[in-house]
Protein backbone atom coordinates (compact mmCIF):
# COMPACT_ATOMS: atom_id res chain seq x y z
CA UNK A 1 0.00 0.00 0.00
CA UNK A 2 1.39 3.23 -0.86
CA UNK A 3 0.96 6.69 0.38
CA UNK A 4 0.45 9.96 -2.03
CA UNK A 5 0.45 13.14 -1.32
CA UNK A 6 -2.25 15.19 -4.05
CA UNK A 7 -3.69 18.32 -5.16
CA UNK A 8 -6.82 16.66 -5.76
CA UNK A 9 -8.32 13.45 -5.41
CA UNK A 10 -8.25 10.55 -8.20
CA UNK A 11 -11.25 9.09 -9.39
CA UNK A 12 -10.32 6.06 -8.10
CA UNK A 13 -10.09 7.82 -4.59
CA UNK A 14 -12.98 9.47 -4.93
CA UNK A 15 -15.46 7.30 -3.48
CA UNK A 16 -13.98 6.87 0.02
CA UNK A 17 -13.31 9.96 2.22
CA UNK A 18 -11.63 9.67 5.24
CA UNK A 19 -11.53 12.91 7.94
CA UNK A 20 -9.40 12.54 11.12
CA UNK A 21 -11.21 14.19 14.42
CA UNK A 22 -10.62 15.63 17.62
CA UNK A 23 -12.77 14.38 20.54
CA UNK A 24 -16.26 16.26 20.80
CA UNK A 25 -15.55 18.12 17.28
CA UNK A 26 -16.91 17.68 13.96
CA UNK A 27 -15.01 19.26 10.78
CA UNK A 28 -17.50 22.37 10.11
CA UNK A 29 -17.74 22.09 6.53
CA UNK A 30 -19.52 18.28 7.12
CA UNK A 31 -22.62 17.98 5.72
CA UNK A 32 -25.18 18.66 9.09
CA UNK A 33 -26.40 15.11 8.27
CA UNK A 34 -23.37 13.70 8.25
CA UNK A 35 -22.26 15.44 12.04
CA UNK A 36 -26.09 14.28 13.43
CA UNK A 37 -25.69 10.68 12.13
CA UNK A 38 -22.15 10.76 13.66
CA UNK A 39 -23.40 12.06 16.89
CA UNK A 40 -26.46 9.59 16.83
CA UNK A 41 -24.21 6.82 16.17
CA UNK A 42 -22.43 7.67 19.49
CA UNK A 43 -19.28 8.96 17.51
CA UNK A 44 -17.70 11.25 19.89
CA UNK A 45 -14.09 11.13 18.25
CA UNK A 46 -12.23 8.97 21.32
CA UNK A 47 -8.84 7.41 19.69
CA UNK A 48 -9.31 4.94 17.11
CA UNK A 49 -13.24 5.18 16.95
CA UNK A 50 -14.61 5.59 13.49
CA UNK A 51 -18.10 6.53 11.70
CA UNK A 52 -19.03 5.54 8.67
CA UNK A 53 -21.98 7.66 6.79
CA UNK A 54 -22.95 8.04 3.21
CA UNK A 55 -23.02 11.46 1.42
CA UNK A 56 -24.09 12.38 -1.71
CA UNK A 57 -21.83 14.70 -3.86
CA UNK A 58 -21.34 15.85 -6.82
CA UNK A 59 -24.54 13.50 -7.97
CA UNK A 60 -22.48 10.23 -6.55
CA UNK A 61 -22.37 8.53 -3.54
CA UNK A 62 -19.64 8.97 -1.03
CA UNK A 63 -18.33 6.63 2.10
CA UNK A 64 -17.55 9.30 4.81
CA UNK A 65 -15.52 8.20 7.21
CA UNK A 66 -14.50 9.84 10.91
CA UNK A 67 -11.82 8.73 12.71
CA UNK A 68 -11.02 9.73 16.16
CA UNK A 69 -7.89 10.93 17.32
CA UNK A 70 -9.06 11.99 21.17
CA UNK A 71 -8.15 14.90 22.76
CA UNK A 72 -5.98 17.34 21.64
CA UNK A 73 -4.17 17.19 25.18
CA UNK A 74 -4.35 13.48 25.75
CA UNK A 75 -1.02 11.86 27.06
CA UNK A 76 -1.24 9.18 25.15
CA UNK A 77 -1.62 11.75 22.32
CA UNK A 78 0.69 9.95 19.55
CA UNK A 79 -0.11 6.89 20.27
CA UNK A 80 -3.63 8.45 19.40
CA UNK A 81 -2.80 9.55 16.51
CA UNK A 82 -1.82 6.14 15.12
CA UNK A 83 -4.81 4.55 16.04
CA UNK A 84 -6.79 7.14 14.12
CA UNK A 85 -4.42 6.07 11.28
CA UNK A 86 -4.39 2.71 11.73
CA UNK A 87 -8.50 2.23 11.81
CA UNK A 88 -8.92 3.41 8.54
CA UNK A 89 -6.97 1.46 6.55
CA UNK A 90 -8.22 -1.06 8.70
CA UNK A 91 -11.46 -0.36 7.75
CA UNK A 92 -10.92 -0.47 4.02
CA UNK A 93 -8.63 -2.66 3.94
CA UNK A 94 -10.47 -4.92 1.39
CA UNK A 95 -13.40 -2.80 0.67
CA UNK A 96 -13.48 -3.40 -2.69
CA UNK A 97 -11.62 0.18 -3.58
CA UNK A 98 -8.32 0.06 -5.03
CA UNK A 99 -7.89 3.71 -3.25
CA UNK A 100 -9.13 6.15 -0.44
CA UNK A 101 -8.92 9.76 0.31
CA UNK A 102 -7.69 10.82 3.20
CA UNK A 103 -8.65 14.63 4.27
CA UNK A 104 -6.26 15.92 7.04
CA UNK A 105 -7.08 19.50 7.23
CA UNK A 106 -8.44 21.41 9.87
CA UNK A 107 -7.22 18.32 12.75
CA UNK A 108 -4.05 20.63 13.85
CA UNK A 109 -1.32 17.83 13.63
CA UNK A 110 1.74 18.96 12.80
CA UNK A 111 3.79 17.35 9.82
CA UNK A 112 5.51 15.09 12.69
CA UNK A 113 1.86 13.74 13.55
CA UNK A 114 0.42 13.56 10.35
CA UNK A 115 3.48 11.28 9.26
CA UNK A 116 2.89 9.17 12.25
CA UNK A 117 -0.71 8.65 11.55
CA UNK A 118 0.33 7.78 7.92
CA UNK A 119 2.64 5.27 9.47
CA UNK A 120 0.06 3.45 11.45
CA UNK A 121 -2.20 3.62 8.58
CA UNK A 122 0.34 2.19 6.22
CA UNK A 123 1.16 -0.56 8.72
CA UNK A 124 -1.62 -1.35 9.46
CA UNK A 125 -2.91 -1.92 5.68
CA UNK A 126 0.41 -4.48 5.25
CA UNK A 127 -1.52 -8.33 4.83
CA UNK A 128 0.68 -11.47 3.48
CA UNK A 129 -1.80 -13.21 0.72
CA UNK A 130 0.61 -14.45 -1.81
CA UNK A 131 -0.31 -17.90 -0.67
CA UNK A 132 -4.13 -17.97 -0.46
CA UNK A 133 -4.91 -18.19 -4.04
CA UNK A 134 -8.85 -18.75 -3.58
CA UNK A 135 -10.17 -15.82 -1.73
CA UNK A 136 -13.17 -14.71 -2.54
CA UNK A 137 -13.73 -10.76 -4.10
CA UNK A 138 -14.84 -9.66 -0.71
CA UNK A 139 -12.11 -10.93 1.10
CA UNK A 140 -9.45 -10.00 -0.92
CA UNK A 141 -7.38 -7.10 0.09
CA UNK A 142 -8.13 -4.17 -2.30
CA UNK A 143 -7.13 -0.99 -1.22
CA UNK A 144 -3.52 -0.07 -3.12
CA UNK A 145 -3.24 3.79 -2.24
CA UNK A 146 -3.91 6.36 0.30
CA UNK A 147 -3.98 9.68 -0.80
CA UNK A 148 -3.17 12.76 0.87
CA UNK A 149 -4.92 16.35 1.05
CA UNK A 150 -5.29 19.19 4.07
CA UNK A 151 -1.61 17.35 5.02
CA UNK A 152 0.09 20.43 7.30
CA UNK A 153 3.49 21.90 5.51
CA UNK A 154 6.56 19.35 5.59
CA UNK A 155 4.08 16.58 5.96
CA UNK A 156 5.87 14.94 2.82
CA UNK A 157 9.69 15.51 4.41
CA UNK A 158 8.41 13.84 7.22
CA UNK A 159 6.48 10.93 5.59
CA UNK A 160 9.93 10.32 3.93
CA UNK A 161 11.68 9.50 6.92
CA UNK A 162 8.67 7.43 8.29
CA UNK A 163 8.39 5.68 5.06
CA UNK A 164 11.90 4.03 5.15
CA UNK A 165 10.58 2.65 9.07
CA UNK A 166 7.37 1.81 7.52
CA UNK A 167 9.39 -0.32 4.59
CA UNK A 168 11.61 -1.78 7.51
CA UNK A 169 8.50 -3.47 9.56
CA UNK A 170 7.29 -4.74 6.24
CA UNK A 171 10.21 -6.72 5.66
CA UNK A 172 10.35 -8.07 8.88
CA UNK A 173 6.88 -9.13 8.51
CA UNK A 174 7.10 -10.72 5.56
CA UNK A 175 10.87 -13.18 6.78
CA UNK A 176 8.48 -13.81 9.93
CA UNK A 177 5.32 -14.84 8.14
CA UNK A 178 7.30 -17.14 5.10
CA UNK A 179 7.08 -20.64 5.88
CA UNK A 180 9.97 -22.66 7.08
CA UNK A 181 9.91 -24.42 3.73
CA UNK A 182 10.50 -20.68 2.14
CA UNK A 183 12.73 -18.81 4.40
CA UNK A 184 15.89 -21.22 5.72
CA UNK A 185 19.43 -19.94 6.59
CA UNK A 186 20.90 -19.82 2.87
CA UNK A 187 17.09 -18.17 1.39
CA UNK A 188 16.87 -16.07 4.34
CA UNK A 189 20.30 -14.41 3.67
CA UNK A 190 19.18 -14.36 -0.29
CA UNK A 191 16.11 -12.24 0.43
CA UNK A 192 18.21 -9.63 2.29
CA UNK A 193 20.59 -9.36 -0.16
CA UNK A 194 17.84 -8.99 -2.57
CA UNK A 195 15.73 -6.60 -0.84
CA UNK A 196 19.18 -4.69 0.20
CA UNK A 197 20.62 -3.68 -2.80
CA UNK A 198 21.42 -0.23 -3.90
CA UNK A 199 20.96 0.83 -0.14
CA UNK A 200 24.34 1.07 0.59
CA UNK A 201 24.42 -1.97 2.97
CA UNK A 202 27.30 -3.74 2.84
CA UNK A 203 26.81 -7.55 2.97
CA UNK A 204 28.64 -10.40 4.59
CA UNK A 205 28.19 -13.58 4.75
CA UNK A 206 30.03 -16.61 6.94
CA UNK A 207 29.45 -20.30 5.80
CA UNK A 208 30.01 -23.31 7.73
CA UNK A 209 33.03 -23.68 6.88
CA UNK A 210 34.30 -20.31 7.76
CA UNK A 211 31.95 -20.34 10.71
CA UNK A 212 33.87 -23.80 11.37
CA UNK A 213 37.55 -22.53 10.94
CA UNK A 214 36.18 -19.55 13.81
CA UNK A 215 35.65 -22.40 16.59
CA UNK A 216 31.80 -21.29 16.80
CA UNK A 217 30.82 -24.93 17.98
CA UNK A 218 28.17 -23.99 19.63
CA UNK A 219 25.86 -22.74 16.36
CA UNK A 220 27.27 -25.43 14.34
CA UNK A 221 26.09 -28.13 17.09
CA UNK A 222 22.61 -26.51 16.82
CA UNK A 223 22.98 -26.88 12.98
CA UNK A 224 24.07 -30.38 12.37
CA UNK A 225 20.96 -31.69 12.96
CA UNK A 226 19.63 -30.23 9.93
CA UNK A 227 20.43 -30.53 5.98
CA UNK A 228 20.36 -26.90 5.66
CA UNK A 229 23.51 -25.00 6.05
CA UNK A 230 24.01 -22.28 8.43
CA UNK A 231 24.66 -18.60 7.97
CA UNK A 232 26.17 -15.84 9.72
CA UNK A 233 24.54 -12.41 8.25
CA UNK A 234 26.01 -9.29 8.75
CA UNK A 235 24.78 -6.15 7.71
CA UNK A 236 27.39 -3.21 8.47
CA UNK A 237 25.89 0.57 8.00
CA UNK A 238 28.42 3.16 8.18
CA UNK A 239 26.32 6.32 8.29
CA UNK A 240 28.25 7.96 11.27
CA UNK A 241 31.80 9.37 11.83
CA UNK A 242 34.51 7.27 9.84
CA UNK A 243 36.13 6.39 12.99
CA UNK A 244 33.60 5.47 15.32
CA UNK A 245 32.83 2.32 17.10
CA UNK A 246 29.60 0.75 15.82
CA UNK A 247 25.99 -0.11 17.72
CA UNK A 248 25.82 -4.13 17.38
CA UNK A 249 22.11 -5.46 16.65
CA UNK A 250 22.40 -9.48 17.00
CA UNK A 251 19.57 -11.59 15.99
CA UNK A 252 18.26 -15.08 16.77
CA UNK A 253 17.65 -16.92 13.22
CA UNK A 254 16.67 -20.27 14.12
CA UNK A 255 14.38 -20.56 10.87
CA UNK A 256 12.49 -23.72 12.79
CA UNK A 257 12.63 -24.75 16.29
CA UNK A 258 11.64 -28.42 16.31
CA UNK A 259 13.76 -28.78 20.07
CA UNK A 260 16.16 -30.92 18.00
CA UNK A 261 16.78 -34.44 19.94
CA UNK A 262 15.05 -32.70 22.81
CA UNK A 263 11.51 -32.64 20.68
CA UNK A 264 9.05 -30.24 21.10
CA UNK A 265 5.44 -31.57 20.92
CA UNK A 266 3.58 -31.62 17.90
CA UNK A 267 0.48 -29.46 19.02
CA UNK A 268 1.51 -25.48 18.27
CA UNK A 269 5.10 -26.77 16.74
CA UNK A 270 4.16 -24.57 13.28
CA UNK A 271 4.69 -21.89 15.43
CA UNK A 272 8.10 -22.63 14.82
CA UNK A 273 9.11 -21.00 11.76
CA UNK A 274 8.85 -17.44 13.68
CA UNK A 275 11.50 -18.45 15.83
CA UNK A 276 13.62 -16.20 13.41
CA UNK A 277 11.48 -12.83 14.53
CA UNK A 278 15.07 -11.77 16.32
CA UNK A 279 16.80 -12.14 12.93
CA UNK A 280 13.74 -10.60 11.04
CA UNK A 281 13.60 -7.98 13.25
CA UNK A 282 17.39 -6.91 12.90
CA UNK A 283 17.36 -7.19 8.81
CA UNK A 284 14.20 -5.10 9.01
CA UNK A 285 15.81 -2.37 11.30
CA UNK A 286 19.21 -2.50 9.30
CA UNK A 287 17.01 -1.88 6.15
CA UNK A 288 15.15 0.95 8.21
CA UNK A 289 18.55 2.56 9.03
CA UNK A 290 19.94 2.83 5.47
CA UNK A 291 16.64 3.75 3.83
CA UNK A 292 16.52 6.95 6.70
CA UNK A 293 20.02 7.65 5.55
CA UNK A 294 20.75 7.49 9.05
CA UNK A 295 23.97 9.09 10.37
CA UNK A 296 25.25 6.31 12.92
CA UNK A 297 27.73 3.28 12.64
CA UNK A 298 25.58 0.62 12.88
CA UNK A 299 26.14 -2.99 12.09
CA UNK A 300 23.32 -6.06 12.22
CA UNK A 301 24.30 -9.85 12.70
CA UNK A 302 21.75 -12.87 12.25
CA UNK A 303 22.80 -16.30 13.89
CA UNK A 304 20.89 -18.06 11.43
CA UNK A 305 20.03 -22.32 11.79
CA UNK A 306 17.78 -24.60 11.55
CA UNK A 307 17.18 -26.76 14.93
CA UNK A 308 16.34 -30.25 13.55
CA UNK A 309 16.47 -33.49 14.90
CA UNK A 310 18.45 -35.33 12.29
CA UNK A 311 20.68 -38.61 12.56
CA UNK A 312 23.95 -36.02 12.92
CA UNK A 313 22.35 -34.23 15.52
CA UNK A 314 23.37 -33.15 18.76
CA UNK A 315 22.70 -35.28 21.86
CA UNK A 316 21.64 -34.29 25.07
CA UNK A 317 24.91 -34.50 27.45
CA UNK A 318 27.11 -33.46 24.67
CA UNK A 319 29.72 -30.75 25.14
CA UNK A 320 30.56 -28.01 22.52
CA UNK A 321 33.00 -25.69 22.42
CA UNK A 322 32.04 -21.74 22.05
CA UNK A 323 34.38 -19.47 19.82
CA UNK A 324 34.71 -17.71 23.09
CA UNK A 325 36.65 -20.61 24.09
CA UNK A 326 33.86 -21.61 26.89
CA UNK A 327 32.89 -24.81 27.40
CA UNK A 328 28.95 -25.88 26.96
CA UNK A 329 27.31 -28.90 28.14
CA UNK A 330 24.04 -29.01 26.86
CA UNK A 331 21.58 -30.56 28.40
CA UNK A 332 18.40 -29.19 26.47
CA UNK A 333 18.88 -29.24 22.60
CA UNK A 334 15.85 -26.99 22.90
CA UNK A 335 17.53 -24.19 24.27
CA UNK A 336 19.16 -23.74 20.86
CA UNK A 337 19.01 -20.17 20.68
CA UNK A 338 20.94 -18.92 23.13
CA UNK A 339 23.90 -21.53 21.72
CA UNK A 340 23.10 -19.20 18.26
CA UNK A 341 23.80 -16.24 19.69
CA UNK A 342 26.58 -16.75 22.02
CA UNK A 343 29.05 -17.45 18.73
CA UNK A 344 27.05 -14.53 17.07
CA UNK A 345 28.30 -12.10 20.04
CA UNK A 346 31.77 -13.65 20.45
CA UNK A 347 32.28 -12.81 16.61
CA UNK A 348 30.36 -9.42 16.39
CA UNK A 349 33.08 -8.65 19.45
CA UNK A 350 36.20 -9.66 17.80
CA UNK A 351 35.03 -8.54 13.89
CA UNK A 352 33.79 -4.65 15.05
CA UNK A 353 34.51 -4.15 18.53
CA UNK A 354 30.95 -2.60 19.46
CA UNK A 355 30.58 0.17 21.83
CA UNK A 356 27.55 -1.26 22.67
CA UNK A 357 25.43 -4.68 21.60
CA UNK A 358 21.57 -5.53 21.97
CA UNK A 359 20.42 -9.06 20.81
CA UNK A 360 16.96 -9.49 20.18
CA UNK A 361 15.56 -13.07 20.45
CA UNK A 362 12.74 -15.53 20.63
CA UNK A 363 14.43 -16.82 23.53
CA UNK A 364 12.07 -18.80 26.14
CA UNK A 365 8.90 -19.79 26.42
CA UNK A 366 9.23 -18.84 30.19
CA UNK A 367 9.15 -14.97 28.86
CA UNK A 368 5.48 -15.34 27.59
CA UNK A 369 4.02 -17.05 30.96
CA UNK A 370 5.72 -13.64 32.60
CA UNK A 371 4.57 -11.10 30.41
CA UNK A 372 2.12 -12.56 27.96
CA UNK A 373 1.96 -10.53 24.14
CA UNK A 374 2.08 -7.02 25.67
CA UNK A 375 5.81 -6.65 26.76
CA UNK A 376 9.07 -8.08 25.67
CA UNK A 377 11.79 -8.86 28.47
CA UNK A 378 14.85 -6.94 28.77
CA UNK A 379 17.51 -8.15 30.58
CA UNK A 380 21.02 -5.49 31.22
CA UNK A 381 23.98 -4.80 32.60
CA UNK A 382 23.73 -0.97 32.35
CA UNK A 383 21.52 1.52 33.72
CA UNK A 384 21.96 4.16 30.74
CA UNK A 385 20.98 1.27 27.64
CA UNK A 386 18.18 -0.07 29.76
CA UNK A 387 16.77 3.52 30.20
CA UNK A 388 17.50 4.78 26.49
CA UNK A 389 16.10 1.26 24.94
CA UNK A 390 12.59 1.57 27.32
CA UNK A 391 12.31 4.96 26.18
CA UNK A 392 12.33 3.93 22.49
CA UNK A 393 10.48 1.47 23.07
CA UNK A 394 7.47 3.36 24.43
CA UNK A 395 7.71 5.84 22.28
CA UNK A 396 6.68 3.80 19.39
CA UNK A 397 5.09 1.23 21.38
CA UNK A 398 7.11 -1.83 21.38
CA UNK A 399 7.27 -1.60 24.99
CA UNK A 400 10.07 -3.74 27.31
CA UNK A 401 10.17 -4.71 31.18
CA UNK A 402 13.26 -5.11 32.34
CA UNK A 403 14.04 -7.94 34.50
CA UNK A 404 16.90 -8.75 37.12
CA UNK A 405 20.30 -10.29 36.17
CA UNK A 406 22.46 -11.58 38.97
CA UNK A 407 24.85 -13.79 40.48
CA UNK A 408 22.61 -16.28 42.12
CA UNK A 409 20.83 -16.72 38.57
CA UNK A 410 24.38 -17.21 36.99
CA UNK A 411 25.07 -20.16 39.41
CA UNK A 412 22.13 -21.88 38.50
CA UNK A 413 23.69 -22.58 35.13
CA UNK A 414 26.51 -24.14 36.63
CA UNK A 415 27.84 -27.79 34.64
CA UNK A 416 30.15 -30.58 36.51
CA UNK A 417 31.49 -31.18 32.99
CA UNK A 418 32.18 -28.19 31.10
CA UNK A 419 32.23 -24.47 31.71
CA UNK A 420 28.71 -23.98 31.65
CA UNK A 421 25.05 -25.84 30.88
CA UNK A 422 22.74 -24.62 28.28
CA UNK A 423 19.60 -25.14 30.65
CA UNK A 424 19.13 -24.03 34.06
CA UNK A 425 16.33 -24.93 36.56
CA UNK A 426 12.84 -24.70 35.75
CA UNK A 427 11.96 -21.38 37.32
CA UNK A 428 13.57 -18.29 36.03
CA UNK A 429 13.95 -19.73 32.81
CA UNK A 430 14.13 -16.23 30.71
CA UNK A 431 16.88 -15.04 33.42
CA UNK A 432 18.79 -18.01 33.47
CA UNK A 433 18.93 -17.59 29.28
CA UNK A 434 19.85 -14.54 29.69
CA UNK A 435 22.98 -14.70 32.31
CA UNK A 436 24.14 -17.22 29.35
CA UNK A 437 24.48 -14.56 27.30
CA UNK A 438 26.18 -12.28 29.76
CA UNK A 439 28.58 -14.88 29.79
CA UNK A 440 29.60 -13.64 26.05
CA UNK A 441 29.53 -10.04 26.93
CA UNK A 442 33.14 -9.02 27.00
CA UNK A 443 35.19 -6.55 28.45
CA UNK A 444 31.98 -5.14 30.16
CA UNK A 445 30.44 -3.82 27.09
CA UNK A 446 27.07 -2.42 27.55
CA UNK A 447 24.34 -4.94 26.55
CA UNK A 448 21.16 -5.70 26.67
CA UNK A 449 19.23 -8.99 25.89
CA UNK A 450 15.74 -8.69 24.38
CA UNK A 451 13.43 -11.50 24.67
CA UNK A 452 10.73 -11.49 22.06
CA UNK A 453 9.00 -14.42 22.28
CA UNK A 454 5.57 -12.79 23.35
CA UNK A 455 5.05 -10.48 20.60
CA UNK A 456 7.23 -11.09 17.25
CA UNK A 457 3.87 -13.02 16.20
CA UNK A 458 0.16 -12.09 18.18
CA UNK A 459 -3.45 -13.63 17.42
CA UNK A 460 -5.14 -10.57 17.77
CA UNK A 461 -5.01 -7.41 15.80
CA UNK A 462 -2.92 -4.69 17.73
CA UNK A 463 -2.45 -1.02 17.18
CA UNK A 464 -0.52 -0.71 14.09
CA UNK A 465 -0.71 -4.83 12.91
CA UNK A 466 -3.26 -7.27 12.38
CA UNK A 467 -3.11 -10.64 13.78
CA UNK A 468 0.13 -12.25 12.86
CA UNK A 469 3.57 -10.96 12.55
CA UNK A 470 3.84 -7.73 14.48
CA UNK A 471 7.45 -6.72 13.33
CA UNK A 472 8.05 -5.77 16.50
CA UNK A 473 11.64 -4.82 17.15
CA UNK A 474 12.29 -2.41 14.23
CA UNK A 475 10.79 0.69 15.73
CA UNK A 476 12.45 0.49 18.51
CA UNK A 477 15.68 0.25 16.79
CA UNK A 478 15.16 2.91 14.56
CA UNK A 479 14.01 5.36 17.78
CA UNK A 480 16.76 4.29 19.52
CA UNK A 481 19.48 4.62 16.69
CA UNK A 482 17.50 7.97 15.91
CA UNK A 483 17.50 9.29 19.70
CA UNK A 484 20.84 7.93 21.04
CA UNK A 485 23.51 8.12 18.25
CA UNK A 486 22.47 9.90 15.10
CA UNK A 487 24.64 13.31 15.79
CA UNK A 488 26.42 12.11 18.66
N1 LIG B 1 12.13 -20.86 20.53
C1 LIG B 1 11.92 -21.37 21.83
C2 LIG B 1 11.22 -20.37 22.74
C3 LIG B 1 9.79 -20.10 22.42
C4 LIG B 1 8.80 -20.97 22.85
C5 LIG B 1 9.43 -18.98 21.73
C6 LIG B 1 7.48 -20.72 22.57
C7 LIG B 1 8.11 -18.72 21.45
C8 LIG B 1 7.13 -19.60 21.87
C9 LIG B 1 13.26 -21.75 22.47
O1 LIG B 1 14.22 -22.20 21.59
C10 LIG B 1 12.97 -22.85 23.42
O2 LIG B 1 12.58 -23.90 22.97
N2 LIG B 1 13.15 -22.59 24.70
C11 LIG B 1 12.88 -23.55 25.71
C12 LIG B 1 13.99 -23.48 26.72
C13 LIG B 1 13.98 -24.61 27.69
C14 LIG B 1 14.34 -25.90 26.99
C15 LIG B 1 14.96 -24.30 28.78
C16 LIG B 1 11.53 -23.22 26.34
O3 LIG B 1 11.22 -22.05 26.49
O4 LIG B 1 10.78 -24.15 26.62
MN1 LIG C 1 14.07 -24.26 21.23
ZN1 LIG D 1 14.08 -21.54 19.69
Amino acid sequence: MKIQFVEAPSEAASRIVARVVNQDSTPPDLEPVLAQAAKASRFTGKAGQLFEGFAERDGKVVRVALAGLGAPSARDRATAIERAGAAITAKYLAAGESALLLDLSGAGLSAEEAASLLLAARLRGWRHDSYRTKLSDEQKKSLQTVEVVGAPAGTDAAWAAQEAVAQGVEFTRELVTEPANVIYPESFVERCRERMKDTGLEIRVLDEAEMRGLGMGALLGVAQGSVRAPRILAMVWNGGPQDGRPMAFVGKGVTFDTGGISIKPAAGMEDMKWDMGGAGAVAGAMLAIALGKLEANVVGVCGLVENMPGGKAQRPGDVVTTMSGQTVEVINTDAEGRLVLCDAMTWVQKEYDPAAIVDLATLTGAMIIALGHEYAGMFCNDDDLAGQLDAAGAAVGDRLWRFPLGPAYDKMIESPIADMKNVGPRYGGSITAAQFLQRYVENGTPWAHLDIAGTVWTDKPGTTWDKGASGFGVRLIDRYVKDNLVGK
